[in-house]
């Protein structure tokens, strides 16, 4: 199997996404770069995010020598909501004034005990995980449904389903994405607005870097065998923004290698 970074550099083009604008929040790394990169690859036009403007800027360059177009835009979700609504506008701004895919990516996970957990974490873990996606489906989701178009993906967490130890309050922060994925689906679907939600395995990136054994050791309780490459992931998202997704309403897509649905062990 090819690595993730294989995959991303040799992605097929095509023209699915073609006059569709995105916003993925979250896409200097990881899965929300693998988002932002297969979106643009579909033709796409993508606003690249990260709290650091090189940051951004390096996918930026990614997607454009691979003949995709993309803006990088700066923002700190754990920031104020003055911050979240002038990062949505902003966003709005460089996409010409409509944006239609919102892919709410970005999130943090610190580990430890429930005791231990530094009240600035706990802080940074609603804001960033929770708080975020609420306000900037609050600033954009309106506007998509004025225009009776637009799609919201959730990243939730195989952990959202399930009490894993050493990690109590991240799986319930993603237990709340899935639900605010039902519960907008109802509110805004029927003015044309899907909201959709992936939900993926353990996956290699630099978030879980330090944490190599336990991946492995998920890895190997999966059908697949190895951990998700976060292309996989974004597959995924591509096929719920695009049309051949329009009768995915209120539901997340399980990417995990069978972890939930079919634990060997
Ligand atoms: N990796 C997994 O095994 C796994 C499994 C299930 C679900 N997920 C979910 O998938 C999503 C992506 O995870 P990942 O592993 O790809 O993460 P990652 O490799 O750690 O990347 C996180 C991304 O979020 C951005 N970010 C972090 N804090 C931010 C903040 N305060 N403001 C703005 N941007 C911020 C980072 O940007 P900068 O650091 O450049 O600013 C980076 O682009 C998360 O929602 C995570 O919960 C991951």
């Amino acid at each position: 199997m090819q690595s993730n970074a294989e995959v991303l550099s040799t992605l097929p083009t095509d023209d699915r996404l073609a006059g569709r604008t995105a916003v993925v929040t979250g896409s200097s790394a990881g899965i929300g770069e693998a988002v932002a990169r297969v979106l643009a690859s579909s033709g796409a036009t993508v606003v690249v995010t990260a709290r650091e403007a090189d940051r951004a800027s390096g996918v930026v360059r990614s997607i454009e020598a691979a003949g995709g177009t993309a803006r990088a835009l700066t923002v700190d979700l754990g920031g104020s909501y003055a911050d979240l609504r002038r990062f949505a506008a902003e966003a709005t701004d460089v996409l010409g004034g409509r944006v239609d895919v919102l892919v709410n990516n970005a999130g943090i996970y610190p580990v430890g005990p429930t005791e231990a957990l530094a009240d600035d974490d706990l802080d940074a873990l609603l804001a960033v995980n929770v708080r975020a996606p609420h306000v900037l489906v609050g600033a954009l989701a309106p506007a998509m449904a004025e225009r009776g178009d637009g799609v919201v993906v959730n990243i939730g967490s195989w952990m959202a389903r399930v009490g894993v130890p050493a990690m109590a309050m991240y799986p319930a922060t993603k237990a709340a994405i899935e639900q605010l994925t039902r519960g907008w689906a109802a509110e805004y679907g029927p003015r044309g607005v899907r909201v959709v939600g992936v939900a993926p395995g353990a996956t290699s990136t630099r978030g879980n870097a330090d944490y190599p054994e336990a991946m492995d050791q998920l890895a190997r309780a999966t059908v697949a065998g190895t951990p998700v490459r976060p292309v996989d992931v974004a597959y995924a998202v591509r096929f719920l923004v695009s049309d051949e997704g329009r009768f995915v309403q209120g539901s997340s897509v399980d990417v995990d290698g069978g972890l939930v649905g079919a634990r060997l062990g």
